[in-house]
This record gives structure tokens, sequence and C-alpha cells, in this order.
């Protein structure tokens, strides 16, 4: 094998091009980057000024020329051009300033997306410097990433939890048997939580506040010794108009989230009602598989066995399954063939 050839295997990358978070696999190396999926334009000159984790510190802190992005929202993109240079942007760091070579790339999306949204992520990719990009099924990148077998004839079923977007898988022998994505996701507890401190609060907060309230205190499940759990909030006084401290309990944090969790048990429990008796067995077995940055709230799991009656795990490290499926799809190419979704874009 040349150096050149070497060289171009060990670029080829597995990308999760998440609402929330981006992360890239490279065949050979693993993770090599994971950032917040958030770009600073500058107004003026129309470049960016910031990405990533830099980026998402500038959300809602931003001068008049300066505006912090997320071009993903509900798991699709919807501002292509931040999208692209986003992935453009992210795609040439794992290069390392190498633009001899154009990787073949594997990117997961959302079961639930259009043809035009399907062909918009392969442009971007592929105007980002890919030569070669194929689609993956998330919910069947989820699954390979948390260790599931997909590839036997054994029902599994995968939930995967991100920022955007909750799917409700059931795959078997490399394909989605049934699936359900529904766009209520970790993005709507921040705003559940939002809308509960100006309600009963008078407190206006902005989405990282409410982001940091729900990772700290949020819980879908009654807690032990919860009642201890308290956190200082910062925000405007609705009335006054002046910045205030409120301090609030973890079990508020829970209710001011019913609504937006019980739309993701009610899309498990749609899903299993669906499911054929044979795989509905299976699942009975082996249980549900959490997955994605949601998967992380606490008692989540609890509360999802309880509605349903079935044991749930949570997968080894929820955010990063999409991609370390994506990653092992790239490295067993043509065992997993059958998982890759339509036919491939090729420079
Ligand atoms: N410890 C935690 N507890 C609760 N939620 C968390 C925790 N850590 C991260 N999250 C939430 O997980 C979400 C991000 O998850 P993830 O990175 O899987 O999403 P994504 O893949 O970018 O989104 P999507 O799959 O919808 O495109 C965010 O809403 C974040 O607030
Ligand atoms: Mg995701």
């Amino acid at each position: 094998m040349g150096l050149l050839s070497r060289l171009s295997f060990s670029r080829d990358m597995g990308i999760d091009l998440g609402t929330a978070n981006t992360l890239i696999y490279v065949s050979g190396k693993g993770i090599v980057l994971q950032e917040p999926s958030v770009v600073a334009i500058d107004q003026d000159s129309k470049t960016p000024l910031a990405v990533g984790e830099d980026a998402k510190k500038m959300l809602g802190r931003t001068p008049k020329n300066v505006i912090a992005v997320r071009p993903l929202r509900d798991g699709v993109i919807a501002e292509f051009e931040y999208a692209e240079q986003m992935l453009k942007y992210f795609i040439r760091r794992v290069h390392e300033g190498n633009t001899l070579v154009a990787p073949r790339v594997i990117i997961g999306i959302p079961s639930g997306v259009t043809a035009v949204e399907r062909r918009a992520v392969m442009e971007a990719a592929l105007q980002a410097g890919a030569r070669d990009v194929r689609l993956i099924d998330e919910p069947i990148a989820a699954a390979i990433g948390a260790g599931l077998p997909v590839a036997e004839p054994t029902g599994n079923m995968i939930v995967d939890i991100g920022g955007g977007t909750t799917e409700v898988a059931v795959l078997s022998l490399q394909g989605t048997v049934l699936s359900e994505s529904v766009r209520v996701a970790g993005d709507e507890l921040n705003e559940a939580i939002i809308l509960y401190m100006k309600k009963v609060h008078n407190l206006v907060i902005g989405e990282q506040t409410s982001e940091d309230i729900k990772i700290k205190m949020g819980s879908a499940y009654p807690m032990q010794d919860e009642d201890s759990l308290i956190m200082e909030v910062r925000g405007i006084h609705l009335l006054s108009g002046l910045p205030r401290t409120v301090t609030i309990k973890a079990p508020e944090v829970r209710e001011s989230m019913m609504e937006p969790l019980s739309i993701i048990v009610d899309a498990v429990k749609r899903t299993l009602e669906r499911t054929p008796p044979e795989l509905a067995a299976d699942i009975i077995d082996r249980g549900i598989m959490l997955a994605g940055g949601g998967a992380l709230m606490r008692g989540l799991d609890a509360l999802l066995s309880h509605e349903t009656g079935i044991v749930t795990h949570i997968a080894a490290d929820p955010l990063c399954c999409v991609v370390l499926g994506t990653g092992r799809a790239l490295e067993n190419y043509k065992e997993l063939e059958r998982v890759f979704n339509g036919r491939s874009h090729t420079l």
C-alpha cells in the first residue's frame, strides 16, 4: 500500500452531525472531535468568528455585528450555509491541514428526514471536501454504537434522545423494522424550564441557564433525598426588569418538564404497541436501550421502566453512540453494507 492510500484510509470519517453536538470518528483513531454544533458569524465579513465550544459560550451574549447560531434545529439542517461552514471547519480541523486527501465520510441522519433534507446533508459534506458520502440511519448507528447485536435476527429497541429529536426504533437483521421520531428532546426540556421560571418565579432566563438547571437538578422520576437539592438561579425579574436570584428545588424542575417527558414516553409506548409479537417478546427479554444526551437525565430509565413494564438500560457512553456506530460501520464497511441508506455520492 502506498503512502498516499494509507493516509487516505486513515482519514476516513464517521460523523454525527447532531442538533446539539457534532462528533467525528477517524478510522483507526477513534473519536477525535466532540464540539457543540454552534457557529458565531461576523455579520460584516460573513465569516465564522468561532465554532464549537467557543461559539457556544457566545450564545445569547453577542454584540450587534456578531450572531451565534445553531444551524441545526429539530434534528435537521435549518440554516444550510452555516451548517456547511461549521462542517467544513470541523472536517478541516480533523484533517490537520492535510488537504491532499479527500475522505470517505459516513454521516448519521435522523430516520424521519425528507429526501431534500438528506440531500442537504450530503451536499454539505461534499462541499466540505468529502469524496464519498454515505448516510446511515441514526437509530441503527446508535444501536451499533451501544453494542446491540443489530445483525442478528433478534428484536432490539433503541431510544435516542438528542437535542432536537427523540428517535425510537425497533431493529432486526441490520434493518429498521419500525421507527418513530418526535421533535421533542433536550431542547424542549430546556424550553419547558424557561417557561416554568417565567410563569412561577417571574424570572426570565436564557437557554444556557436552563440547560444548566436541567443537567444539575433535572430528574424524570422521584429520587432519594431530592428535597435537599437546591440551586440558585440568576435571571431578570419580569416585573422590576432588574437582575435577581431565585432558589429552586429539584422536584419543581421535574414538574416543569413533565409535558415534554410524557411526549417521549408516549412515543416509546406507541412504538411498542406497533411491534410484531416475536420482536416484542425479544424486547421484553433484552430490555430497552437508551442513547443520546437525554439518556443522562436522572431517572429517565426508571420512568420508562415504570411506564412500559420493560427493563430499561442506559448505553455506556450515550453522547457517543451514534458516532461510534458510524465508526464501526466505516471499519466494517462490507459486513454492515445493508445499513447504508440509499446510494452514495461520489466526487
Ligand atoms: N447529564 C445530562 N442530563 C440531561 N440532559 C443532558 C445531560 N447531558 C447532556 N444532556 C442533553 O443532551 C442533549 C444533547 O444530546 P446529543 O448530543 O445526543 O444530541 P444531538 O445528537 O446533538 O441531537 P439530535 O440527535 O437531536 O440531532 C442536550 O439537550 C443536552 O442538554
Ligand atoms: Mg443525536
